[in-house]
Formats: C-alpha cells, sequence, structure tokens
C-alpha cells in the first residue's frame, strides 16, 4: 500500500491543509486509517465505530486484539450517543479537562463494536487538545480509534519521523504536524468503578483529579512493580515503550549514580558494546559513554515527558546496545514518567 505524508501546520490551517484534512476524513469514513499528531503522542485513527477498521489498526501495529482503544471525540454532546450513560463526575472533568489529555472510561451502548473495545462492555473516551486532530475527527464523521501510532512494544511517536519508521506501506496517510506538546500518553481514569479510579497516569496527575472529583484512587499493580495482579488497563500488562537495546534505571545520590553508570559503561565498552546515557541538563557532562543524551530539566519535569519517548527512539536510531538512565521524583507529573521508563527497563532497576 502507497502511504501518502502530509505536513499540516496546527497553527495555520489554510485552505489546502482543510484541503488535506476532507480527504484523510473520506480515508476514515470509507475503512482506511490515518496517523495523525494530538497533545499527547501521534495516534493512528480509523472509524471507531467501524469493526473492519478497528480489526486494521490491530494488524497494522501488531497489536493483541483484546488490548481496547480509545474512542476520540470532537465534541462533549457525541459521548452520550455512545455510552449508556454519561456519569456526573465525566461532565466534570470533561469541563476541567477536554479538550485535553484525558481519557475516561464509561459504559458502552451498541453502537460501539467489540472490536474496538478488545470485547469489553466499557469503552474509553478522549477529546484531544489538537486542532489537526480535532478537525479530523469531524470530518470522519465523529470517532476515531487510535492508539498510539507505534509498532506494538515500541516508544509511542512524538515525531512523524517515528510513524513514517513504523507505519509506512500499512496505512494510507501520515499527518505529519511536527512534534507533540506533551510527549507521553493521556491519563485514563475509570468511571465505571465507585470510586473512579486511574489506569493509566499521565499528565493530567492524581491532585488534579481529585480537586474535581474529591476523591480519587489509583490501579494499585501500576505503581507497585512487584504487583503479580493483572492492572486493569489490559494494555498495561504488555511490555511497552522498549528500546531495541538493554535499559537500566539507575537510582541513587547523584554522585553514585554517575560513578556507578561511568564504571559500568567502561565493562560495556570493553565487551564491544554502545553504550548511551539519559541524563539531565544539569548532569549530561558528567557522563563518559558515547552518546549521552539530556531528557531536560529536573526543574521542570514537563521538558522530561516532553523528551522521554523521543529520546528512547534517538538509541535505537543510533544501534545503542546498553542504556542507563537516571531515575526521576514521582510527584505529580513525575508518575506517568516513571511508568513508562519502567516499563521500558523491563522493571530492571539498580538502587545504590
Ligand atoms: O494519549 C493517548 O491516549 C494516545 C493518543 C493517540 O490519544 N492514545 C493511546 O492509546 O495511548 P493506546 O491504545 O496506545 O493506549 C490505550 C490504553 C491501553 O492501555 C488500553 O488497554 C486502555 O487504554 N483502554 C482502552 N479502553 C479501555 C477500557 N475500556 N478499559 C480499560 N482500559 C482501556
Ligand atoms: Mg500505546
Amino acid at each position: 500500500m502507497l502511504t501518502e505524508v502530509v505536513k499540516i501546520e496546527e497553527k495555520n490551517i489554510d485552505e489546502k491543509a482543510g484541503e488535506e484534512l476532507r480527504k484523510a476524513g473520506e480515508i476514515i469514513k470509507e475503512g482506511g486509517l490515518v496517523a495523525f499528531p494530538t497533545e499527547t503522542v501521534y495516534g493512528l485513527g480509523g472509524d471507531a465505530l467501524n469493526p473492519d477498521s478497528s480489526k486494521k489498526i490491530y494488524a497494522a501495529k501488531g497489536r493483541p486484539s483484546d488490548n481496547p482503544l480509545i474512542v476520540h471525540v470532537y465534541r462533549f454532546e457525541d459521548v452520550e450517543k455512545i455510552v449508556e450513560d454519561v456519569p456526573e463526575a465525566a461532565r466534570k472533568l470533561a469541563k476541567a479537562f477536554w479538550p485535553g489529555p484525558l481519557t475516561m472510561i464509561m459504559n458502552k451502548n451498541d453502537k460501539v463494536p467489540y472490536e474496538t473495545t478488545g470485547g469489553l462492555d466499557t469503552v474509553a473516551i478522549r477529546m484531544p487538545n489538537n486542532e489537526i486532530a480535532l478537525k479530523l475527527i469531524e470530518q470522519s464523521g465523529g470517532y476515531i480509534a487510535a492508539p498510539s501510532a507505534n509498532t506494538s512494544g515500541r516508544p509511542s511517536p512524538t515525531l512523524a519521523r517515528y510513524c513514517i519508521e513504523d507505519l509506512t506501506g500499512k496505512i494510507e496517510m501520515i499527518i505529519d504536524g511536527g512534534q507533540v506538546g506533551i510527549g507521553l500518553e493521556s491519563t485514563i481514569v475509570d468511571l465505571t468503578s465507585e470510586v473512579p479510579m486511574i489506569l493509566r497516569p499521565g499528565y493530567i496527575t492524581a491532585d488534579m483529579l481529585k480537586d474535581v472529583l474529591g476523591e480519587i484512587s489509583i490501579d494499585r499493580t501500576i505503581i507497585d512493580s512487584s504487583s503479580t495482579q493483572r492492572p486493569k488497563a489490559p494494555g498495561m500488562k504488555y511490555r511497552h515503550y522498549a528500546p531495541k537495546g538493554q535499559l537500566t534505571i539507575v537510582q541513587g545520590s547523584q554522585d553514585k549514580v554517575v560513578e556507578y553508570i561511568n564504571t559500568m559503561t567502561k565493562k560495556a565498552v570493553l565487551d564491544g558494546k554502545r553504550v548511551g546515557v539519559i541524563g539531565t541538563d544539569s548532569t549530561r557532562n558528567l557522563y563518559d559513554a558515547e552518546v549521552v543524551k539530556s531528557v531536560g530539566s529536573r526543574d521542570d519535569e514537563k521538558t522530561i515527558a516532553h523528551e522521554l519517548f523521543k529520546v528512547l527512539r534517538e538509541f535505537d536510531d543510533e544501534n545503542i546496545d546498553v542504556m542507563f538512565s537516571e531515575s526521576f521524583d514521582e510527584n505529580g507529573i513525575g508518575q506517568a514518567i516513571m511508568n513508562r521508563l519502567l516499563k521500558a527497563a523491563g522493571h530492571n532497576v539498580v538502587t545504590l
């Protein structure tokens, strides 16, 4: 299949871009697939109400079909048409955070095929905060099912380049809207349990949700790495975000972490390995490895969220065999950062 790549600037959707988006919408309405930017990561979109489209999404990603997809809408009133009833909490959260990086799980109605929800009676819904995405959803009939636009298991794409790498030849179109703003996938909150529960941490933190709802719980399996229970979001059980090389997270005081990583680097180099290190702006110059990348500043964790997946992909681009990463505080968005980093490392952590 020929994959067309079109460039659209989010801040300048002119007539030509509008025409491209209409065309992209037609592709989705006819059962095809289009990768597109959102504010979190790039999505791989198909018609959420068409079971064949969802099947195609699983095939293009190489994703197990018991892992449900998120349905993207462009206006709140469309939620009512695909769920049994809209919980009060959903109205409050939408008012506070939509369009934005929050996905809400509700009981689905018959309009949503089981192919889209991986066989579940619930559906995950979000309204992304990106003009390209919103216009595309509108042009596509109102409901786009979209997982992150990567081959299953690889780090989510924050640049169109990585969608092109993973999906060329497998889908009809890729919309290049530049680097995404946030860089980590949306927070997922389940509204079908008595107390709303966070199933995947993200940019919208537990405290922010608590401010709106008063009460919030969190699926323990996603923060307790020794838990043997199944996470409630089926996708969280899979190995994920993984770079090709072996990644180890190193925890401890800065001096000890730097010393340990430099010692391990020397050993790995003697074994003929290429080594990469994930540091921060203030530590990057302390490492001896051939490739050292900063994910940003500890004083501004948003920069770390923004860069993390990109850096993991760059290590793959440079054929790095062994990687070490500093560890990050789990406050606020740090919880989402460490959740993704731990998965990328297969929970391989050294504590000094
Ligand atoms: O930011 C995002 O959410 C991005 C962009 C493209 O919107 N999408 C995304 O989709 O991250 P994906 O498919 O990579 O991750 C969806 C997660 C999976 O872990 C899946 O198991 C969970 O959402 N999920 C979807 N529907 C669910 C449901 N009904 N119940 C529980 N978990 C669900
Ligand atoms: Mg994903």
